[in-house]
């Protein structure tokens, strides 16, 4: 007879469990991408950023994290999908003061629309967890950072995320214990050809059940070489990489530095800066 699955009461199950919740426990760290965005253009300016553009913004979370983190910041996020906006404004915004509220703005509609440019300009735009990777072609992930680069003011940044190494064109699924649940990253197609690449997220849970495909992506795999020269082509005058430092015994340390090449790794989790 099959072991019955573990049940605890309180614990967490499909059927109570939030997905976007899941989500932001799961491929989240605002905390940590902010520290990097204001040390990158401290360094480059002289003061933090004040003015934040969250492109592929979902539920917002980063860019009420930046309204929160100092007084006067002011930030806009960008996404396509009503659902994920409807469920920050639920969930996140009361966790905000008013006065916090009234400085973020959450716009409906494409990254490379008008209403994303006019809101601008802006010291900082970020494209983060690899969600312009949407952008198939080439001519329209130029497009895509053009509009950044036109939305960007005086002494502005633009930063992206990239996840390069081999390990990113093996079809393969991850699962990673967390607090109540598993999250499980599948890379579940890879075309050598295309570059087509499917990933999916789904959460199991103690009791057997599981979410499965609570996101699925239709991507295709940009190389950090190849981002920059895209960037370049759309007018960006620098591209620098940031990789996070490890201690002796390998692990991430939590601190970002800048890398002009890096040893070949299985998995290599960057930022890419633009600016100019
Ligand atoms: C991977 S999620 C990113 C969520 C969150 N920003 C993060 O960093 O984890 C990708 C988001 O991009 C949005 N999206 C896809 N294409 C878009 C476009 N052209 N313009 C605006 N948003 C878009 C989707 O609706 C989805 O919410």
């Amino acid at each position: 007879m099959a072991k019955p699955k573990a049940r605890v009461a309180g614990a967490l199950t499909a059927r109570r469990a939030d997905r976007h919740a899941l989500y932001q426990m799961s491929v989240q760290e605002p905390g940590v991408d902010l520290d990097v965005v204001d040390m990158v253009y401290k360094r480059a300016n002289g003061r933090l950023p004040v003015r934040l553009r969250e492109d592929f913004c979902g539920t917002a979370l980063t860019a009420s994290c930046f309204v929160r983190r100092r007084a006067g910041n002011i930030a806009v996020g960008v996404d396509l999908d009503p659902e994920p906006i409807a469920w920050g404004r639920a969930h996140i915004v009361p966790a905000l003061t008013p006065e916090q509220a009234k400085r973020l703005t959450v716009l409906r509609g494409d990254v490379r629309g008008e209403r994303a440019r006019k809101a601008g300009p802006f010291d900082v735009v970020l494209a983060f967890n690899f969600s312009y990777w949407i952008f198939r072609q080439r001519s329209v992930l130029r497009g895509y950072f053009e509009q950044v680069r036109a939305a960007l003011g005086k002494g502005g940044v633009f930063f992206l995320d990239c996840m390069a190494g081999s390990d990113v064109m093996v079809e393969q699924q991850e699962r990673t214990r967390k607090k109540g649940f598993v999250y499980v990253w599948d890379q579940r197609r890879y075309d050598p050809l295309t570059g087509s690449l499917t990933c999916a997220i789904s959460f199991e849970f103690a009791d057997g059940s599981r979410i499965k495909d609570a996101f699925v992506y239709q991507w295709r795999l940009w190389t950090v070489s190849e981002l920059r020269d895209v960037l370049a082509d759309a007018g960006f005058a620098t591209v620098e990489a940031y990789v996070e430092k490890e201690d002796k015994k390998g692990n991430g340390t939590g601190e970002y530095a800048k890398r002009e090449s890096a040893p070949a790794d299985r998995c290599l989790l960057t930022y890419l800066v633009a600016r100019g």
